[in-house]
């Protein structure tokens, strides 16, 4: 499925579904993932009542996913991740966890935010070392870029927030130049921000920190009153 004029932010991996992940996909677990149709999310349909929802893109194996769920029942996450056995991964632990306030699209983030988000919807939105793109040459390929970061924008509820992290240098500089850009968007730092205390490591961060990669947290508030151009 191709995305934002036709330029996709990922690269499908092939990676090996494991025997364990592909039950969860294939049994009970399906509760967990909602089919998109190119409609709008109902999230009271989705989740089964009408609580503060956010979005997290590019979730990977869904390990800092459900430990964020776990600790924060009033909240309902949505994992959007284009990668099979990383679906199933975070499937199997939402069963074993015993999670309801978390749902999947295993499908491309950016259709998703155009079609089933409304605006002024989301009370936040994490992107987690979202993508691979760590040259100046892949610009058009990264979540935030011009463009995109107002979709993203558009998408949060007044207060709410957008937390984006990445250990490459050169992206985490053109997001704060990008996202400092957008009208809607606050930034709730002075430059890059500091961890904020209830995010866990991920996945990529402790491959990332063990081959000896920085990191770069930005940390952004969605403006009251701020209309999304042409809304
Ligand atoms: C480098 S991995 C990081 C995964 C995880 N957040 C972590 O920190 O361990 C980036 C993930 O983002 C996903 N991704 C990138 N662009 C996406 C998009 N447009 N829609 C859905 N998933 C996307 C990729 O499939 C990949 O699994």
């Amino acid at each position: 499925m191709m995305s934002d004029k036709g330029i996709r932010t990922y690269v499908l991996r092939q990676g090996r579904i494991t025997d364990a992940q592909r039950r969860a996909l294939e049994g009970d677990g399906q509760r967990f993932i909602l089919p998109f149709d190119g409609r709008t999310l109902d999230r009271v349909a989705a989740f089964g009542r009408d609580a503060p929802l956010v979005l997290e893109i590019g979730f990977g194996m869904g390990l800092a996913t459900w430990q964020i769920a776990l600790g924060h029942p009033e909240i309902d996450y949505l994992g959007v991740e284009v990668h099979r056995p990383g679906v199933g991964r975070l499937v199997s632990d939402l069963i074993a966890q015993e999670l309801s306030n978390v749902r999947i699209y295993n499908h491309d983030a950016v259709e998703i935010l155009e079609k089933a988000i409304p605006e002024d919807s989301l009370a936040g939105i994490h992107l987690f070392y979202p993508d691979p793109w760590p040259k100046k040459r892949h610009h058009k390929r990264r979540l935030i870029r011009p463009g995109l970061a107002e979709l993203l924008a558009s998408r949060l509820e007044a207060g709410g927030y957008l937390y984006f992290v990445t250990d490459i240098e050169d992206y985490a500089l053109s997001a704060l130049e990008t996202l400092e850009s957008v009208q809607m968007l606050a930034n709730h730092h002075r430059g890059f921000a500091s961890p904020q205390s209830w995010r866990p490591e991920t996945k990529f961060e402790s491959r990332a920190a063990a081959a000896g990669r920085n990191r770069w947290e930005l940390y952004f508030g969605r403006r009251a009153g701020a209309a999304p151009a042409g809304g």
